[in-house]
């Protein structure tokens, strides 16, 4: 009520022109100290002998090595009432800090003002990668204005890295922009190449104010910051009246844009903007004649249940021949899914066949059957970059389902991946159970096959996962059984709460869960392909494969921005000598599409240019490409990103090396990956903020002085080349080719 008198009053006030950078920044001064106590929370409390410590990274990384348990932070600062003066509509006290690693609870001036332990429950259970948020009614009297304040937060970190680090920290006063919500979450539709559309929606948040003023849209060529098109229009919206407003530019060539939407209320003349980037298609649509895609290669051991589902594009119904099949193994002619069991070793070269009434397609796929498998990096889905912990079997039901009906399957998608989140406990007899989300785990991995898809599923070498779930320690060979009984194809085996077992490893002691895991699934009779996951610790590269993993996380977790992106990616060349068929480096899952570390999700806040950048990136990277978005809401972008088959070739490409960086200068990287055929894929990345030109020296292939080159993304030859190739390459994007030695 309190809130609603403030409003009714200051609405006849008038104000200057915004100033968005009303807040004070947090994240200098912060004070640390290991272990727990109620006293650390209170205002009065002496920490001046505590050490200083940055937020912003891990104190793994600041001296506090392989510490896992409880520790504080606390900092001092002035929260000045002039911050409440500027505000306009005076919406609460607002603290921002970042995401903690993993719980915490949050005090200011001794009062609790918030708790991540996941929602409810301690914060033990916390979630480690969600932003925290917490505010504080402004008559709150724990708020001292224009005085010394502390913020003492107590962490609780499960394992791996720890404390307080990436994301926002700062302290403001709610305002406008807290309250009106440009929601430009809509896909961008595409009518042709440079005709685009998009639904905006303004919505009011706050429960009693009605907005009126003026929006604004721009869209600028971020190359030279022109504006190519504007819109300007009053619009006037409540929280139960949202308004929608739709716009179709017509832009001037095929690339990425910038759009600003500004909303400008009208009475105290305070603007809210949001800008995103407008994406733009690259990929052309398939033939609609028959085209065979994906690995050319694919292993599976003797005796073990064989799937293979041929990706095939073109036009609806396509009939399947095979020509070759070991013996064991029957091929679905209508849907073109390969089953059954070879029990000889042996590699056997099988001569497939696709036609339609338009044509047909033949190609040979080698199937090798013996001690290996993952004999090309993984394509699926994963659940975790979108769904968290609030995966069901529905959302992956949904998922397989898009995977088919969206085509993907057609371009060589195969896994579906249940992540932490699914795991209820143990029965009387220790048998690993599933949670209530997820009734039938048999019955939805056959439901999983029954459409040429694998499934897999998640766990840890610990006693618990890092979401707080059941883990596998001491029952690794009963859940082997169990994965082997549900018909898993993929385990995703993840370290977290090990440390609690061996806190300070050494390289055995890192490797140790590794190889008990791998013996309990050397005795099942089934193919699950092995998915390290302990964040790069002690190089694993170096002996991942050693240890019987079919791929390893080279990294810490991935999120959706430049610089975690560019971060891990850019750095993967250490890693490079190690990979190859059967063993890969995994610089973790995708992040383009709607993720969110559910339940809520958002558009990936990477640039379209990025996103190209991310996709090049990981497919010279010889990465699993485990896609990481809600599939059900796939957008026509984002579909263009996941279904370039010349670009997904350079992924599965049998030769199976991983690309290294050859040269770089400047913001300018390229980034070269040889291929079976003796050509070379190359990315040429633009690291800068600017559009600038990229060359590559043709010398350094070694194909000869003469070569030609082809164009990945837009699948076009660009001519012969001598020299030197060069191309004009947009802030934080790519240029993707493949080079041949000139005819
Ligand atoms: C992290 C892992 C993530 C996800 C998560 C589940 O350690 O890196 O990819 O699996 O655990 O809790």
């Amino acid at each position: 009520m309190k809130f609603f008198l403030s409003l009714c009053c200051l609405v006849l006030l008038s104000f200057g022109p915004a100033n968005s950078q009303d807040f004070i920044r947090l994240d200098q001064g912060w004070k640390f100290h290991l272990g727990d106590s109620s006293s650390w929370a209170a205002p009065g409390y002496d920490d001046h002998s505590w050490k200083s410590i940055r937020v912003h990274r891990s104190w793994e990384s600041q001296g506090y090595p392989d510490y896992d348990g409880y520790a504080w932070y606390r900092v001092h600062v002035t929260i000045p009432s002039s911050l409440k003066t500027a505000s306009f509509l005076k919406g609460g006290l607002r603290i921002e800090l970042g995401e903690i690693d993993d719980g915490d609870e949050t005090f200011l001036n001794g009062t609790r003002i918030g708790i991540n332990g996941g929602s409810v429950g301690p914060i033990t259970s916390g979630l480690y990668n969600k932003e925290r948020i917490y505010q504080v009614n402004l008559e709150e009297p724990a708020i001292r204005w224009d005085a010394d304040n502390v913020i003492a937060v107590r962490v609780y970190d499960r394992g791996g890295d720890g404390g307080m680090w990436t994301g926002k920290y700062r302290l403001s006063v709610m305002d406008l922009p807290d309250f009106v919500d440009l929601d430009d979450s809509a896909p961008f539709s595409f009518q042709g190449s440079r005709r685009i559309s998009k639904q905006l929606i303004l919505r009011d948040k706050s429960p009693v104010y009605g907005m009126a003023g003026i929006l604004q849209v721009t869209v600028t060529d971020p190359s030279d910051n022109k504006t190519v098109w504007e819109r300007t229009l009053p619009v006037s919206f409540t929280a139960s009246r949202p308004m929608h407003y739709l716009f179709l530019p017509a832009l001037p060539s095929q690339q990425s844009y910038e759009v600003t939407y500004t909303f400008t209320e009208q009475k105290s003349r305070k603007s809210v903007s949001a800008q995103e980037g407008i994406p733009y298609i690259l990929t052309p649509k398939p033939s609609p004649k028959p085209r065979i895609n994906g690995a050319r290669v694919t292993a599976s051991r003797p005796g073990h249940p064989f799937l293979f589902r041929i990706p095939v594009t073109g036009n609806r119904p396509v009939r399947f021949q095979a020509k070759g099949l070991p013996e064991g193994l029957s091929l679905d002619s209508r849907t073109g899914i390969i089953t059954g069991k070879v029990d000889q070793a042996g590699s056997y070269t099988v001569h497939v066949t696709a036609s339609n009434s338009l044509g047909k397609a033949t190609r040979d796929l080698t199937i090798l059957v013996g001690d290996q498998i993952a004999y090309t990096p993984a394509m699926g889905w994963n659940s975790w970059n979108c769904w968290g912990l609030s995966v069901s079997d529905a959302k992956v039901r949904a998922s397989a389902n898009a995977m088919v009906s969206k085509g993907l399957v057609n371009h060589g998608w195969t896994y579906i991946n249940i992540d932490d989140g699914w795991e209820k406990g143990r029965d009387s007899q220790g048998n690993i159970v599933a949670n209530d989300k997820f009734p039938d785990m048999r019955a939805l991995s056959s439901y999983i096959h029954s459409l040429g898809l694998k499934m897999g599923i998640y766990s840890s070498p610990g006693p618990k996962t890092c979401g707080g779930y059941t883990g596998s320690y001491q029952h690794e060979a009963r859940d082997a059984a169990t994965y082997a009984r549900w018909g898993i194809d993929y385990l995703k085996y993840d370290w977290c709460s090990y440390s609690e077992i061996d806190p300070h490893p050494d390289l055995a002691g890192l490797q140790k869960p590794y190889r008990v895991m791998r013996a309990a699934l050397d005795g099942v009779d089934r193919d699950i392909l092995f998915s390290l996951c302990q964040y790069g610790m002690g190089a694993v590269w170096k002996w991942g494969a050693e240890v019987g993993g079919n791929s390893w996380r080279t990294t810490g977790d991935i999120n959706d921005s430049w610089s975690s992106l560019s971060t891990i990616g850019f750095h993967q060349n250490i890693c490079a000598p190690y990979a190859g068929p059967g063993h890969w480096n995994d610089p973790d899952m995708l992040v383009v599409g709607r993720v969110g570390w559910g339940p809520s999700l958002h558009n990936s806040r990477l640039t379209p240019d990025e996103q190209y950048t991310h996709i090049s990136l990981w497919c010279l990277l010889s990465a699993p490409l485990l896609i990481g978005c809600d599939m059900s809401q796939l957008d026509d972008f984002t579909l263009n990103l996941l279904s370039n088959d010349e670009v997904l070739a350079l992924d599965q490409d049998a030769l199976g090396r991983e690309a290294n960086r050859i040269d770089s200068s400047g913001d300018i990287q390229v980034w070269a990956k040889p291929m079976a055929d003796g050509s070379i894929a190359a990315g040429l990345f633009n690291l800068g903020d600017q559009m600038e030109k990229g060359t590559l020296p043709i010398g350094l292939l070694r194909l000869g002085d003469l070569v030609q080159v082809r164009d990945l993304w837009r699948q076009k030859d660009l001519g012969n080349f001598r020299d030197a190739f060069s191309a004009m390459i947009p802030s934080h994007g790519v240029v993707l080719v493949r080079i041949w030695p000139a005819k």
